[in-house]
């Protein structure tokens, strides 16, 4: 199904906007500001696109099955199951609170009182609609136990990064069942990265150590700042993209709404854990140890110890560089957007909110998805921590996994 969206618009510089009238948009934006910082440490990687995943899930039952009710009953439902969905992940925290302020906000504007017949009736079905993926998700793998040991200390090989934690992120992520019954996400894995005796590794390590040190003396300060722009977390970062792109126009249209949202989201999970696949297949160094040997490790002899050398970024994520999951999430994005959208062009401008530096407020304007992925993927390259190669395959995973869950959605949604 093909919607023409194609919107414009400014987007606040950080989430919990205020409630527009589209319900979902609302409960995605409430979502992303739960997995961005407060909760306790913050979420790695793939759990916070599994997180958005579960409660867009949920909403997006709720909505069909009160898609014959009023609008307001569609709205409550639909709260109700986001509601329990996010209080479920993250039992354990102290986020109760914060999930309650986020449906007490938002309940004078559905104005369906709760102790009315339909209201009754709608927070049930929203409840349910939770259990519901909370059930399909009890046993997906994404709480098991799969350790880790680190390869040994060859050229080339992925050791804990400095600042960062020395475990590193969700090994067992790459066995969680994706979302929708995509299958078997190991078909997707990209190919191998370059060895560092090609002629093109060497070529990348040459560049990021000038492009993406800390102080680089070369990159431009257009591309430092979009290291910065695009450094927040890719899930909360395109969800907001995504709800600059389709703007309002999905607010009477609770089941198209949470359908978007919940294929974006699925899509978005399932690039994370290809991208984890891929990742601890080969589990590549990280930049910053390559340079912080202090061997001469190139067949060509050249010397690219600098044990001082820091990334622009820090610190380095804890896992593996190859390939980049901010690139994977960025591809897979763009492809749901641009099915919705019907096509590449749009006209989204949007800002982020920098801490890292105090950079502050950046705001950009985008006329393309495809130029926005790959400026997201490059940033990572200019931010110091991902060479130039984890890059494009890192989209192209994204893309690939993203299409694959367009095209199993209709008939496997509801398997979550
Ligand atoms: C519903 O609750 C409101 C206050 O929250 C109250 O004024 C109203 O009388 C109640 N209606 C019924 C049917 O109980
Ligand atoms: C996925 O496929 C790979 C390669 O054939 C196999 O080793 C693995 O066990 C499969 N995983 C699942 C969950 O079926
Ligand atoms: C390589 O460069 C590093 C950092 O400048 C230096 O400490 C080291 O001695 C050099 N190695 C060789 C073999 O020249
Ligand atoms: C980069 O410059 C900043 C500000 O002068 C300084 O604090 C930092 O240590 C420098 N980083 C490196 C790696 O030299
Ligand atoms: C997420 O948190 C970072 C810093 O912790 C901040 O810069 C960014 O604006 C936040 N994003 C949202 C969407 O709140
Ligand atoms: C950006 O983040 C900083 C630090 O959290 C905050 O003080 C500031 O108000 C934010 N600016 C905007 C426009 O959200």
């Amino acid at each position: 199904m093909r919607a023409s969206l194609f919107f414009s618009a400014l987007a606040a510089a950080t989430a919990n906007a205020a409630y527009s009238g589209d319900i979902v948009s609302y409960w995605v934006d409430q979502t992303s500001a739960l997995v961005n910082g407060t909760i306790i440490g913050g979420l790695q990687s793939p759990p916070s696109s599994w997180y958005v995943a579960i409660v867009t899930g949920a909403i997006y039952e709720a909505a069909i099955k009160s898609k014959k009710e009023s609008l307001a009953y569609q709205q409550l439902a639909v709260s109700h199951a986001a509601h329990n969905a996010i209080v479920w992940v993250f039992h354990g925290t102290r986020n109760y609170n914060a999930a309650d302020a986020s449906l007490r906000a938002v309940l004078p504007a559905i104005g369906l009182a709760a102790n009315t017949t339909d209201g009754k009736s709608a927070i049930e079905t929203g409840r349910k609609a939770a259990k519901k993926v909370a059930l399909a998700r009890a046993d997906d793998g994404i709480s098991d136990f799969v350790d880790f040991t680190h390869g040994p200390k060859n050229p080339g090989v992925y050791q804990v990064t400095p600042g960062g934690s020395p475990f590193p992120d969700t090994p067992q992520a790459r066995f969680v069942r994706p979302f929708a019954g995509l299958g078997n996400i190991t078909r997707f894995r990209s190919p191998p990265p370059p060895k560092i005796t090609e002629k093109e590794y060497e070529e990348a390590v040459v560049y990021i150590k000038a492009q993406g040190a800390q102080n680089s003396t070369v990159r431009t300060a257009y591309d430092t700042d979009s290291a910065y722009f695009w450094r927040e977390s890719s899930i909360t970062g395109w969800n907001r993209f995504a709800a600059v792109v389709v703007g309002n126009k999905l607010a009477t249209k609770v089941v198209e709404s949470a359908k978007f949202w919940a294929q974006l989201n699925f899509a978005l999970a399932n690039a994370g854990f290809a991208s984890w696949d891929v990742k601890y297949a080969y589990t590549s160094w990280r930049p910053v140890t390559a340079f912080h040997r202090t061997d001469i490790w190139l067949p060509s002899g050249l010397n690219v110890s600098d044990p001082s050398w820091v990334p622009l970024l820090r610190p380095t994520p804890n896992h593996p560089d190859y390939v980049s999951t901010h690139s994977t999430f960025g591809g897979a994005a763009a492809a749901v957007i641009r099915a919705w959208n019907g096509g590449d062009t749009i006209d989204a401008t949007w800002s982020s909110n920098v801490t890292l530096d105090n950079r502050g407020v950046i705001t950009r304007r985008y006329t393309s998805l495809k130029a926005a992925a790959e400026e997201n993927s490059k940033s990572r390259v200019f931010g110091g921590i991902h060479f130039t190669f984890a890059g494009q395959p890192g989209i192209d995973l994204g893309d690939t996994v993203a299409r694959a869950t367009l095209e199993v959605f209709d008939k496997n949604w509801d398997q979550f």
